[in-house]
């Protein structure tokens, strides 16, 4: 009898222990990670059928394309593109709106790097077991960092981003200047010289992105970068209360006070400065590759197709430092037909549509082989600078609560540049909000 009570005992304790490891792995506690979303346990890659890709606008045109070769291939596992804004704090916020009301409305998600940390944290993407993923070995390898949370992956990036120069070559020529400048200092010299020549009439000497939103975080980041500074430490503590960062800061500031900088660049994101450049109201702009194709285009789009070129962004004794930017596809927690999903991710990685992809839209490939492609080369001559300046860009805070660190420096930049506000004081403010947001 006793046996049996004991016995009957154990085996309602295994029942209970059992039921409550089913739960633990349903809920993704399996990672030992806490959060308000769906299931991140790899079991949860299920389901079959449609699936929707909620995406930042489309500015290289060839999204679409991608998506019908495989709804083509795919009859019964279609795609459907939910264009968000091109502002990338805007899509973070549908992002996140989406993932508070558990909603299946996006199935798979176009990652800014940046927001890996506070989606992964949250539980509102999904963990993909690496082996889901055949090709991440051929992949950039500072690409797969950011697609990882606490050693784990969470997104395949699809596209990379580091920052180029670009500048009329044609009046850098016709002002006797041989070589892209390769410091601040250098641009602004050039800049006079150009201004002498008829061609340089009416025309402003620098632009990059400066309206307050993502855009600001990197340009400000690589100012600083740039100067020698460090917005967060090796250890990531915040470090910008420095005379590095300073440095980086005033340049910008004084490029807006001496007009060096138009005044409407305050307003730019990508967008309003590609047109800005395009439209041959600027010597040199601080870009992403996108831009690369488009100007280029002679469809009467652009006034200066073939008359520019692209370098590394200027620095303060050689070369600068890029931010790392890109976008990595992660699936959303609470979506249905994941299987799907991470089989559509994996045809978006693929070498022959990062290979298409490229060659039509100039957007940065995250396969690391088409970098050293001589037939693609030619077509992009600054691929080796692009590949050099990805593999040495600076990622950005990767931290839990991005969106208040990326709030706190866009404020404190936007103040400097459009207010004014003495330099010294807004990086000792910087400073003390982001020790107060980043704590680890
Ligand atoms: C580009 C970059 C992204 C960055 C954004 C800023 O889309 O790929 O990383 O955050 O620009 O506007």
């Amino acid at each position: 009898m006793r046996f049996e009570r004991s016995h009957t005992r154990k085996a309602a304790f295994l029942a209970v222990a059992s039921s409550l490891a089913l739960l633990a792995t349903a809920c993704g506690g399996d990672d030992g990670s806490s959060g308000s979303g769906g299931s991140s346990s790899a079991n949860a890659l299920e389901g079959r059928g449609p699936i929707t890709l909620a995406s930042g606008k489309d500015t290289s045109g060839n999204l679409q394309n991608q998506l019908n070769a495989w709804n083509a291939a795919h009859p019964t596992e279609k795609v459907e593109l939910k264009e968000l804004p091109d502002d990338a704090d805007a899509q973070r916020q549908q992002m996140v709106q989406n993932a508070q009301n558990q909603s299946d409305a996006y199935s798979v998600l176009v990652m800014d790097v940046v927001w890996t940390s506070e989606f992964a944290a949250n539980q509102w993407i999904t963990q993909i077991p690496e082996d889901k993923v055949p090709d991440l070995g051929k992949l950039v390898p500072a690409t797969v960092e950011t697609a990882k949370y606490r050693d784990k992956l969470y997104g395949v990036p699809i596209t990379s981003d580091g920052g180029l120069l670009y500048y009329r070559k044609d009046l850098l020529t016709a002002a006797g200047i041989t070589d892209a400048p390769k410091t601040w200092d250098e641009l602004l010299a050039d800049c006079q010289k150009v201004a002498a020549t008829p061609g340089g009439k009416g025309l402003n000497c620098y632009a990059g992105q400066f309206e307050k939103y993502e855009g600001l975080t990197v340009n400000f980041s690589e100012a600083v970068n740039s100067a020698g500074g460090q917005i967060v430490d090796k250890d990531g503590k915040p470090n910008v209360d420095t005379p590095e960062a300073l440095a980086g800061l005033q340049e910008l500031q004084n490029g807006f006070k001496t007009g060096a900088i138009p005044k409407a660049a305050i307003t730019y994101k990508e967008e309003e400065s590609r047109r800005a450049f395009q439209d041959g109201k600027l010597l040199f702009l601080r870009n992403w590759p996108y831009v690369y194709s488009l100007a280029n285009k002679t469809d009467g789009s652009s006034k200066i197709a073939g008359k520019f070129a692209v370098a590394p962004l200027p620095g303060k004794d050689g070369p600068g430092v890029s931010s790392l930017g890109g976008h990595d596809y992660a699936i959303s927690s609470f979506a249905k037909n994941k299987a799907t999903a991470v089989d559509f991710i994996n045809f978006m990685a693929s070498e022959a549509q990062q290979k298409d992809n490229l060659s039509k839209t100039s957007l940065a490939p995250t396969w690391a082989s088409l970098y050293d492609d001589p037939t693609l080369i030619k077509q992009f001559p600054y691929l080796p600078q692009l590949k050099a300046s990805i593999a040495s860009a600076q990622p950005r805070p990767r931290v839990v609560k991005y969106g208040d660190v990326t709030a706190a420096i866009q404020q404190a930049a936007y103040d400097a540049l459009s207010k004014g506000t003495d330099p010294k004081t807004a990086l000792s403010g910087l400073q003390t909000k982001l020790e107060s947001l980043i704590t680890q």
